[in-house]
């Protein structure tokens, strides 16, 4: 079954020309939840190899900017398009606007950062987490009032404690897991709506 799921969407990938087929889990999470807008200006953790941010800049409409940072080398073909500016860093070195070149907080941050896995259950729900930690670390800096977030995580009791927490600086909170993520994964996506600030 997985292979069939795997098949579906690496041929559909290769159909609409995306990077990755993991643009279909954000636009699974985007029809659903409607979490970015015309002109949003948006901050995509973890872009690398690109296909988010071949889905937002193709929304219909879409007129606002997205700025992606990855450790990995910034993947020049993407890099052409006048509203997208890409950076190759580690979220660990971006503490102020500036560092990604913007005057303004962002209106939607995601994150699909995903950490090396070893194949231990528990070190690498501690390596996931500790990525979302550092994405709530930075949020009060980059992210605007009424903002929005997405963030990938490994399932783990820790994190649905972390989230539990977190979940008050937001109007809403909800888990999601999209039905273009592979079966034997244990991934899912927190999404939060309406930034308090
Ligand atoms: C699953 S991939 C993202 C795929 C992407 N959303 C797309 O649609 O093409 C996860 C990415 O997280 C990046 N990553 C891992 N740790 C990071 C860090 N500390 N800072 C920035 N990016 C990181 C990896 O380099 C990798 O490219």
């Amino acid at each position: 079954m997985s292979f069939k799921v795997k098949d579906h969407y690496f041929n559909l990938a290769k159909k609409k020309n995306y990077l990755a087929r993991s643009a279909f889990k954000l636009e699974e999470i985007n029809n659903k939840y409607k979490i970015i807008g015309k002109n949003d200006h948006v901050l995509d953790l973890g872009y690398f190899p690109g296909s988010w941010v071949q889905y937002v800049s193709g929304l219909k409409g879409f007129k606002g900017k997205i700025t992606g940072v990855d450790i990995q080398a910034v993947n020049e073909s993407l890099g052409r398009n006048e509203n997208i500016n890409l950076f190759e860093k580690s979220i660990e070195d971006i503490h102020e606007l500036a560092d990604v070149e913007v005057a303004k907080k962002f209106n939607i941050i995601l994150s699909d950062m995903a950490p090396k896995t070893t194949g231990i259950k528990s070190v690498d729900q501690l390596r996931s987490l500790a990525l979302v930690e550092l994405v709530f670390s930075k949020i009060d800096l980059f992210l605007a009032k009424g903002g929005n977030l997405v963030v990938k995580i490994f399932e783990s009791q820790d994190a649905q404690n972390f989230f539990k927490t977190e979940q008050k600086r937001f109007e809403k909170m909800v888990f999601f897991r999209p039905k273009s993520t592979r079966k034997v994964s244990k991934e899912y996506f927190a999404i939060f709506k309406g930034f308090k600030a």
